[in-house]
């Protein structure tokens, strides 16, 4: 075990424990409640969001590899931008729903009603019904972090449509292939998206994707910044123009609990992305739920999650989660280091922000600019601090600490998945003390287990390092890989029997404390955001040059994972600074920024087995630059191979 298992606890203000929802003995007693008797734990928590049918069966879940199938509230209906809108008319109809800060800072910011964004939404719905968009059509969003996003995504709910968000920062390629695999029917872009003073062609992306697409596929253009842009005649259609004139109420649509809100495509290890299925009922208790106690949420509060939209981090808590429980959500469509290092801070303070939830990578990032930029601003409204993505180190942690939460905000270190649809583990603020890097304890009605990874078995002890499982199911897991529930069987469920395996290794300190140590598959973790080296890989060997490549991540300083990609080029081709150059910027055109490379090594050949399997492990260590415990090479087909990757490695840091 290392030295940060026994880091000393970090305890909440007595304050803050006064207030918060749970304490410590109110965490123990709900979370034995929830383990003991599902059933009953969850009828109660299911209806904490209104249902037009109450539902009478709460759950129906097999984990069994060939019959998985899970099922929560499975006969009640309801409509989710009901939930997140309507029911909160009549007590806070004037209260702010969204702020939206833009930017450029010196465009004013918006405060946007629930009254607004019913208003907003129903405009937005009406116009894509009169397009023929109907219950259970997917439709695609390729957008800004504008309020257009959100409109976008009450709208189908509120219709019974499918959302998939793909976010602005994929390419062509990637949106036309997340059109094509979820046939969709229609495209909701914007003209251009600023971020950090530049702007993304979202439209002209869209375009060029849409070559790849069904001829019948719509595209609803916002047009955000009146960039010009290209129109093509009876398929554009002006998103606002219409809207101006649409109706602007738009009665909702009855679904099944089990009727699927969105999907979502995330990075495997294998293959193309998989279209994460989420549903209605049980997706929306668990979003509403985990925001409320994991932030400890209450009413007034201004809370703020720097995701984008288009990752489940910005589904669930920028959106779903706050909505439903009737909060004040803050939308940024920047960075945080434009025009300065210290916007996140400065808008923390412009708008009284209580709760802030960002990625470790931001942290480092910003902690590089040094603490000048937080100490400029008041922050005296913050009351709570989050991390999610991926560890935090105890550097970024303590810097999180001392100058943004001025040693009084707990902070909560939230791991989850697209997957989970919302927290599993994180601590709850003032009933769980912390222990920075640590993503502490369950939350209520999760049953994480620790297997050992070769032979599957259940570790007993407290005390326990191997792989990180969960028991039984949450309202909030997915239901099925789009078009492809074999996929979700076989991904989730074949490698350890009865268990939903999260693809990420993990340990178990003696207070039973859970700290995970990373994805045990070919996922990689950059700034946060999953992508699968497969993915790069096959982009690479797309290029005419490159006979073969292996992609595996390194740790970054900030990124926490930096991409390294071992190329063996084509006969006779020349390695030069120039093609590097070429490749990078071709992975981008393929996949997207954040898909770059961080690394290119010329590979004259790559080390494999006899059998012809590329030994990966020996690639990560090399790009480690921990070349000198390889482990076992004995299976090496050609173990000259190895020593000329030593000796031209890329990462000698
Ligand atoms: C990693 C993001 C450590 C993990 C919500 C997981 C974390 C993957 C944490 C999911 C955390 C997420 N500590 N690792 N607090 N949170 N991860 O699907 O490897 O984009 O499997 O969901 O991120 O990434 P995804």
């Amino acid at each position: 075990m290392s030295d940060t298992v026994k880091a000393p606890l970090v305890h909440a203000s007595d304050e803050f424990i006064s207030r918060a929802h749970v304490d410590a003995s109110g965490y123990e007693a709900m979370y034995k409640a929830s383990i003991d008797n599902p059933e009953a734990f969850w009828a109660e928590h299911g209806r904490r969001i209104d249902w037009i049918k109450p539902f009478t069966k709460v759950r129906n879940v097999n984990f069994d590899f060939g019959q998985v199938d899970i099922k929560w509230f499975e006969d009640g209906t309801l409509n989710v931008s009901a939930n997140c809108i309507d029911r909160h008319l009549v007590t806070r109809g004037d209260q702010t729903a969204i702020i939206f800060e833009p930017d450029d800072p010196a465009t004013p910011a918006q405060h946007i009603t629930y009254k607004e964004l019913l208003e907003q939404t129903s405009r937005m719905a009406n116009v894509l019904k009169e397009h023929g968009v109907s219950k259970g059509d997917r439709v695609v969003l390729y957008l800004p972090m504008i309020p257009e996003a959100a409109y976008a995504m009450l709208a189908c709910a509120r219709i019974g449509a499918i959302h998939s968000i793909v976010f602005g920062g994929f390419s062509p390629d990637a949106l036309a292939q997340r059109i094509n695999d979820s046939e969709a029917v229609a495209v909701i872009t914007a003209d251009t998206a600023p971020r950090g003073g530049r702007r993304t062609a979202l439209k002209s992306n869209t375009d060029k994707a849409l070559t790849d697409c069904s001829d019948r596929v719509k595209c609803f253009v916002v047009k955000h910044t009146g960039d010009q842009t290209t129109w093509v005649q009876g398929r554009d259609v002006d998103l606002k123009a219409e809207m101006a004139e649409a109706a602007p109420y738009c009665a909702y649509t009855e679904v099944g609990a089990e009727d699927p809100l969105f999907v979502l495509y995330t990075s495997g290890s294998t293959g193309k992305p998989k279209g994460v299925v989420h549903t209605s009922g049980g997706y929306l208790v668990y979003a509403a739920m985990t925001h409320q106690y994991t932030f400890d949420y209450h009413d007034g509060d201004v809370f703020w999650c720097t995701a984008d939209v288009g990752w489940v981090t910005g589904h669930s808590y920028i959106i779903y989660g706050p909505l439903a429980n009737g909060a004040t959500t803050l939308m940024f469509e920047g960075v945080p280091t434009y025009p300065d290092a210290g916007r996140f801070w400065e808008v923390c303070a412009k708008h009284r922000v209580n709760q802030f939830y960002t990625a470790p990578t931001a942290i480092r990032a910003l902690m590089a600019h040094g603490p000048d930029h937080v100490e400029k601003h008041d922050l005296s409204s913050l009351r709570l601090l989050g991390t999610v993505g991926e560890p935090i180190n105890p550097e970024a942690w303590n810097w999180y600490n001392t100058h943004v939460g001025k040693g009084k905000c707990p902070i909560v270190d939230t791991w989850w998945q697209t997957e989970t649809g919302g927290h599993l583990i994180t601590p709850l603020p003032g009933a769980v003390p912390t222990k920075p890097g640590s993503a502490t304890k369950p939350f209520f009605g999760v049953k994480p287990v620790v297997l050992e990874a070769e032979s599957g078995k259940e570790i007993e002890s407290t005390e326990a390092e191997g792989v990180l499982c969960i028991a039984d199911s949450w309202p909030g897991q997915m239901r099925t890989v789009w078009g492809d529930h074999q996929r979700f069987q076989e991904t989730y469920f074949q490698q350890y029997k009865g268990y939903y395996f999260s693809g990420d290794g993990c340990r178990r300190d003696a207070d039973g404390y859970y700290w995970i140590t990373g994805r045990v598959d070919d996922v990689i973790n950059v700034s946060g955001h999953r992508m699968g080296t497969a993915e790069v890989e096959s982009a690479l060997v797309a290029h005419e040059v490159v006979a073969e490549a292996a992609v595996v991540g390194y740790p970054h300083e900030i990124k926490g994972q930096g991409i390294y990609a071992y190329v063996t080029l084509m006969n006779g081709v020349e390695p030069t600074e120039d093609l590097r150059k070429d490749l990078v910027k071709w992975v981008r055109q393929e996949i997207g920024p954040i898909a770059s490379p961080d690394l290119i090594q010329w590979a004259p050949g790559l080390p494999k087995t006899r059998s012809g399997k590329i030994m990966r492990r020996i690639l990560r260590k090399i790009a480690e630059n921990d070349y000198g415990a390889l482990g076992d090479t004995s299976t090496l087909a050609e173990p000259a191979v190895v020593d000329d990757l030593i000796e031209n490695r890329m990462n000698r840091g």
